[in-house]
């Protein structure tokens, strides 16, 4: 069962985050999330703003850029020390992107690849969460994930995710490694989709944090959220404790309203 409380989530492993974190996905080049984000000390500023505002969980991800959103992100987060803190970074691998293509690959060879250029990109030894970004349609998610389990053991990764996947897909992993959090898109703005909704009852009873991209219901090739954005937040917030938001922004002033969107 999840260990929750209003504001904060307890992951398996016990670390605790702010359920609104921080989608930093849109800190690269613009359209396509490609190439380097343009005000590199602007993203900067955002992110230090965001752990200002007590917001913990940041997610990302190697095929952001590819590798430019990790590294903007260490910029940004990691102290004198070599450390993020407080801070919690969810990345992922599996996925390959270029100027002109992408394309997913979760072999065993390219998660760890991939993993090792994620540490490599966010200057550290250890990234808190490291997800399946996107099942590659060819490799079972479990040999995915049986690849992520011996880096887990190595020392390498707090905690596996698996993003946009399915009951069953979730199911075979567990059989693997315990799985932390289930990224899937999810949103007030989408229609209802009975799988996403017994996905999240069924994760909650199992202390599986489930992190819901794309939660103002934006394409994410264009700009700007589809709903409103603070009541999206608040309705994510209340459909279950182990939801955790991490609405994306180029904006100071959207950080700002959606950190206390669920505060009042
Ligand atoms: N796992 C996956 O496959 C996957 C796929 C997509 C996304 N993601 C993750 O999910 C995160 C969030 O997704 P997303 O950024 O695509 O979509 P989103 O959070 O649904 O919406 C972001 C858009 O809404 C606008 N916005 C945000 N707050 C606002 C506010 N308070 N008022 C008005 N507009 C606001 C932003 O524009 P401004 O810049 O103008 O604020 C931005 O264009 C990403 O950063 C990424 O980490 C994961």
């Amino acid at each position: 069962m999840t260990k929750a409380n209003n504001t904060s989530f307890t992951f398996l492993n016990g670390r605790t985050v702010n359920r609104i974190g921080y989608g930093a996905m849109r800190l690269t080049g613009q359209p396509r999330n490609f190439g380097p984000y343009a005000d590199w000390q602007g993203g900067i500023d955002l992110l230090r703003r965001a752990r200002d505002l007590g917001i913990t969980h940041i997610d990302t991800a190697r095929a952001y850029g590819p590798h430019e959103n990790e590294r903007l992100i260490a910029d940004a987060l990691v102290d004198q020390d070599g450390r993020y803190g407080e801070m919690f970074i969810a990345s992922k691998g599996g996925v390959e992107k270029s100027a002109t293509n992408i394309r997913r690959d979760t072999s065993p060879e390219a998660m760890i690849r991939h993993l090792d250029q994620s540490l490599a990109s966010l200057r550290t030894n250890k990234v808190d969460l490291y997800y399946v970004h996107a099942p590659d349609g060819v490799t079972p998610v479990s040999a995915s994930v049986a690849a992520l389990e011996k880096m887990r053991q190595a020392g390498k990764i707090g905690m596996i995710g698996l993003s946009n996947v399915s009951r069953s897909e979730v199911e075979a992993a567990r059989k693997v490694a315990p799985i932390a959090a289930v990224q899937n898109r999810y949103s007030p703005a989408d229609a209802r989709d009975p799988a996403q909704e017994d996905m999240i009852d069924w994760l909650n009873d199992l202390g599986i944090a489930f992190v819901p991209h794309g939660p103002l219901g934006a394409n994410p090739m264009q700009r700007g959220a589809i709903v409103d954005p603070g009541a999206a937040l608040r309705t994510l917030l209340a459909r279950s404790p182990n939801i955790l938001a991490i609405p994306g922004t180029t904006t100071r002033a959207h950080l700002e309203d959606n950190a206390k969107a669920w505060a009042v």
